[in-house]
């Protein structure tokens, strides 16, 4: 009934966090503000959830485009930008998808499930990207389509914009620039858009995980033609009401996102001065580190900061470049606070 390779496949898992401080997923931890949250409430009063939702969503689209001076024929709305990593493993010609590894697992996953050939280019060591023996690897195995995610999930670092600009220009299949962290990062790459060349965002990092709402921003062609393979109504009218008020607040979300970057900075600071353990420079709103110390162990690390309460994740064994790798996403100050005095009890 069911496909072998999809049998022998697991869910994803998403482990309990009941009770701790979640810092494994890379959310927001701020929510929305008491007042705005009180009139984002009343406003949500008036959603005709009897009807179907607006299934072009062109005003929605024109109000994302604009953001980064784009018109809305520019912009593809996803429920998630997984939902837009799935449409683009559908829709791109036979042929395989190539990526960096370690990167973000639903590339992987997806081409899995699509039955698409996976090649992977091996960064080096210190999770830079070899733009030259990448392109190899694309020519090499006649990439249909790319992944490059900038920054890097789970590494958090930026490849240097001469190195992404040079793949751009030179590949022939699609190239994806995943900018899931974005409102973390010095930059964008939204300039590198062209026939074959998308850029791919989400607002779930910004804060609104829980509405699923990503988006691809590029060529109107190429857009046009992914459209076909969107899901009718994949954006729920709630999310799409909740886009429309939320779009009017931007400011509250900007000012979380620098608070975040600013914890970033701290809590990188505060960790290199540990003993035990090596911090990765970061552009996303989370750190991967390695524990470097004599008889440490990922594992019983991450198993004894959960017995601390707080929940972080590990990403030992998930690839050889991530041995005793662990990752932490970057929370409130308090939640910081608890992860950084957890942690240094721990290795003390
Ligand atoms: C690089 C990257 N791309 C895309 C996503 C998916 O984000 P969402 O589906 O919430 O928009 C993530 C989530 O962690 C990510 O790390």
């Amino acid at each position: 009934m069911i496909r072998g390779d999809i049998r022998s496949l697991s869910a994803y898992h998403v482990p309990d966090s009941t009770g701790m401080d979640k810092l494994d997923a890379m959310e927001n931890p701020y929510g929305l503000p008491a007042a705005l949250r009180k009139d984002w409430a009343k406003s949500l009063a008036g959603v005709e959830i009897n009807r179907y939702p607006d299934a072009d969503m062109a005003a929605l689209r024109g109000r994302i485009g604009a953001l980064d001076n784009l018109s809305a024929d520019h912009v593809l709305l996803g429920n998630g930008s997984d939902d837009i990593i799935q449409m683009l493993l559908i829709a791109a010609e036979a042929g395989p998808c190539v990526v960096p590894e370690p990167t973000f697992v639903m590339y992987n996953l997806i081409s899995r499930w699509l039955k698409r050939p996976l090649a992977t280019m091996p960064l080096d060591k210190d999770f830079s990207l070899n733009a030259d023996a990448f392109l190899n690897v694309c020519s090499r195995e006649k990439a249909a389509i790319a992944f490059l995610a900038c920054p890097n999930n789970p590494t958090g670092n930026l490849w240097p914009e001469e190195a992404v600009r040079k793949i751009a220009q030179n590949i022939r299949g699609l190239l994806v620039i995943d900018e899931a962290y974005r409102p973390f990062a010095e930059r964008t790459h939204a300039d590198l858009i062209k026939e074959n060349v998308l850029v791919l965002r989400t607002f779930s990092k910004l804060g609104w995980a829980g509405l699923r709402l990503g988006y691809a921003l590029g060529d109107p062609e190429l857009i046009a033609q992914l459209n076909k393979v969107r899901l009718p109504y994949n954006i729920n009218s709630l999310t799409q009401h909740s886009a429309n008020f939320l779009l009017d607040h931007m400011p509250v979300f900007e000012a979380q996102a620098a608070e975040i970057r600013h914890e970033r900075e701290r809590v990188f600071k505060a960790m290199g001065a540990l003993d035990g353990l090596h911090v990765f420079p970061s552009q996303a709103n989370f750190l991967l580190f390695r524990l470097t110390g004599k008889g440490q162990d990922a594992t019983t690390v991450f198993e004894a900061l959960k017995a601390h309460g707080v929940l972080i994740k590990n990403m030992h064994g998930q690839n050889g470049l991530l041995a005793q790798c662990l990752r932490v996403t970057i929370g409130s100050p308090d939640e910081n606070g608890r992860f950084l005095k957890a942690l240094k009890e721990i290795l003390a």
